[in-house]
This record gives C-alpha cells, sequence and structure tokens, in this order.
C-alpha cells in the first residue's frame, strides 16, 4: 500500500483525501516512478472542479498532481530508455494525474533522465511549466535573436519559465507583472517590467513579434494590436473566443504543454546548465500537502512553486 492524495467525486478542497491506496503497477509503455518531488499547478484544481472533463475523463478515485521528479523503481512491458535506479523527471497524463503520492505511474515518453545538478524539487517545480513555455517560444513560435517578446504574467509559473527561455533565445523581453515584483523580474532579464494594474495594451502598438499571455487576461484585439506585421500571439489559458479565433488565423496559437521526450531532454539541459531555475514558494511532505494545497488555491500564496516531498 502507499499514500496518495485524491478525490472521490468532482468538487471543492473539501473532496480532497489522504487515502491508502493498492501500489500501481506499470502497464505497457510506463515506468512507475518512487516520488521524491511533486509540484503544484493551476491544472491540478481546474481538473477538480471538473473544469476539464473532457480531457481528464470522470473515474474515480483520481489522484491529483502531474510534475514530478524522483526514481523509477519498475518498468512496464515495451519500455524502451528508462529501467529502475534512473532518476527521472516527468509529467504525469492528465487522466492518470496522481503525482502527490508515494508513487506515480507515468508514460516513459512523457519522462526524461533528470538534469544530474538539479535538486528534485527544482526539477519536479520546473517541468509542466515549462514544457508550456518551451511549446510556446521554441515548437510554435520559434523565437530567434533580437526578437522582441512580449510576456503578460511573467513572474508566474509558465512566466518566469518563458522569460528564461525567451532570454536563451536572444529575445528582448518586456513583461507584465504586479507591482511588488518589479525588481525580481528585472534581475530575471526582463528590459521592461509594466505593472499589470496599470497596462494598456494600446499603448504598445506593433511593438512585439511574440506576445505570449501566459495570465489569460488579454483579449485576441489587445494581442494583435501589440504585434508586428508577421507577429504572432500565444495563449495557454483557452477560452471558446480564442479557440474560435485561434482557427481562422496563424497569428494567434492556442498553445498545450507537450511534454515529448526532446523537450523536456532540453528543458533538463538548460537546467544543468543554470539558464532554466524556477523559484520554489515553499515545500512541504505528503503528509501536510492538502493543507498547503488548500492554503494556494485559496490564497495565491506561496507566490513560487508549491512543491511535495515524501514523509521523512
Ligand atoms: N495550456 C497549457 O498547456 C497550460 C499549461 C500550464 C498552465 N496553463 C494555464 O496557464 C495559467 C498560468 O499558469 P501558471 O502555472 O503560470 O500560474 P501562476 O504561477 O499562478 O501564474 C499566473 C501569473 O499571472 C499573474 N497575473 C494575474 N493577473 C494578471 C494580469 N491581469 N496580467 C498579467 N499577469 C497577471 C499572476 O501575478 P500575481 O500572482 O502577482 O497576481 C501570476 O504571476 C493557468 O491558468 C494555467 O491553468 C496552461
Amino acid at each position: 500500500m502507499m499514500k496518495r492524495v485524491q478525490y472521490h467525486r468532482f468538487g471543492g478542497l473539501e473532496e480532497l483525501r489522504l487515502d491508502d491506496v493498492p501500489q500501481p503497477e506499470p502497464g505497457p509503455g510506463q515506468i512507475r516512478v518512487r516520488v521524491r518531488a511533486a509540484a503544484a499547478n493551476p491544472m491540478d484544481w481546474k481538473i477538480r472542479r471538473g473544469e476539464m472533463k473532457m480531457l481528464s475523463g470522470s473515474r474515480f478515485p483520481r489522484g491529483l498532481g502531474h510534475d514530478f521528479a524522483g526514481v523509477v523503481d519498475a518498468v512496464g512491458p515495451d519500455t524502451v530508455r528508462l529501467k529502475p535506479g534512473d532518476e527521472v523527471v516527468g509529467v504525469a497524463t492528465i487522466r492518470a494525474a496522481g503525482a502527490f503520492a508515494e508513487s506515480v505511474i507515468a508514460e516513459e515518453k512523457n519522462s526524461v533522465l533528470k538534469a544530474p545538478s538539479m535538486a528534485f524539487e527544482q526539477a519536479a517545480a520546473l517541468t509542466l511549466v515549462a514544457v508550456t513555455a518551451w511549446s510556446g517560444l521554441v515548437m510554435r513560435a520559434q523565437v530567434r535573436p533580437g526578437q522582441s517578446v512580449f510576456i503578460a504574467g511573467c513572474l508566474g509559473g509558465v512566466g518566469r519559465a518563458a522569460v528564461q527561455i525567451a532570454r536563451m533565445r536572444g529575445a528582448r523581453i518586456t513583461g507584465s507583472c504586479s507591482a511588488g515584483g518589479r525588481d525580481e523580474a528585472l534581475a530575471l532579464g526582463v528590459s521592461d517590467v509594466v505593472d499589470y494594474q496599470d497596462f494598456d495594451a494600446a499603448g504598445y502598438p506593433g511593438l512585439f513579434d511574440v506576445v505570449f499571455d501566459t495570465a489569460g487576461k488579454l483579449s485576441l484585439s489587445q494581442c494583435g494590436g501589440m504585434l508586428k506585421r508577421g507577429g504572432q500571439s500565444l495563449h495557454i489559458v483557452p477560452t471558446f473566443a480564442k479557440m474560435i479565433g485561434s482557427l481562422f488565423s496563424p497569428r494567434r496559437r492556442l498553445v498545450f504543454g507537450n511534454p515529448t521526450p526532446e523537450s523536456l531532454a532540453s528543458i533538463a539541459e538548460a537546467g544543468e546548465r543554470g539558464q532554466l531555475i524556477p523559484a520554489i514558494g515553499r515545500i512541504v511532505p505528503l503528509s501536510e500537502a492538502i493543507p498547503a494545497l488548500v492554503e494556494l488555491e485559496m490564497t495565491g500564496l506561496p507566490k513560487g512553486k508549491l512543491v511535495v516531498v515524501p514523509d521523512q
């Protein structure tokens, strides 16, 4: 048996339980990972509230959490790259989830060897946010040296990764965050920092090759007005308008984090070089995960990543 944070129906924070469940067995193409660290993402509570049923499915009990780092302790048939004892990082599928647990099952294709110099906590905190930023800036927009990139929400999980990836690609970055984050954003490499409370998209006409709205607060037309000719806007918080809008113009892209072995390996390499570093707000043991998740969802704190580690 093992401990796992899970819930038995969609709903509020009161549905979360730390239950004893049977140790899961990996199926074809899957690995079982002894979790050394798992990180929280807004997706965790969107799924728990039942807002992503089309993707998550509705089978219960459902585990919580996707980002994990740990040690492989069993592999299923048809696995080719990873073996027991490997230190890995990855993203559990939306359907399976379950990273806030002593062990998690993951697809081998969504997992890679952890960067040797990164702590498990850092590796777990980086994965989904960096995969999402990578999918947008590298795989979609193919940001190049000298381009100008606007990142809305530049100190959030995805935004912070986006700033670091845009820097790696040689871009000049303008970013929005709350007023108190100005110095932190400048230190991260944002050249021009805007307080999002005072932000007026009309004040930035035709200035950017790429607008990356990580906070989901800008409209398609606001982003369009900020773009240079040939530029494109990237959106990671889908709405009906953005889904429809992205169908009719290659200048507007809905982006979904795609944890391929290639993107995960590039992120691990950038982490190893010290070019991609997450901000960790708080680390708690699994037995204290639920109160910490409640606090995060109710207050937005901690600002950096909430990371869950095994009990000692
Ligand atoms: N499509 C995908 O594959 C994918 C993947 C990952 C995440 N997401 C989604 O992307 C969103 C962001 O994820 P995250 O992990 O980065 O969340 P996060 O860490 O909570 O970051 C959100 C950031 O947005 C900032 N913000 C709030 N209002 C803003 C505004 N009006 N203008 C600019 N910035 C504003 C927040 O700043 P303050 O805290 O200072 O207010 C915070 O820094 C979530 O909705 C998440 O579900 C989608």
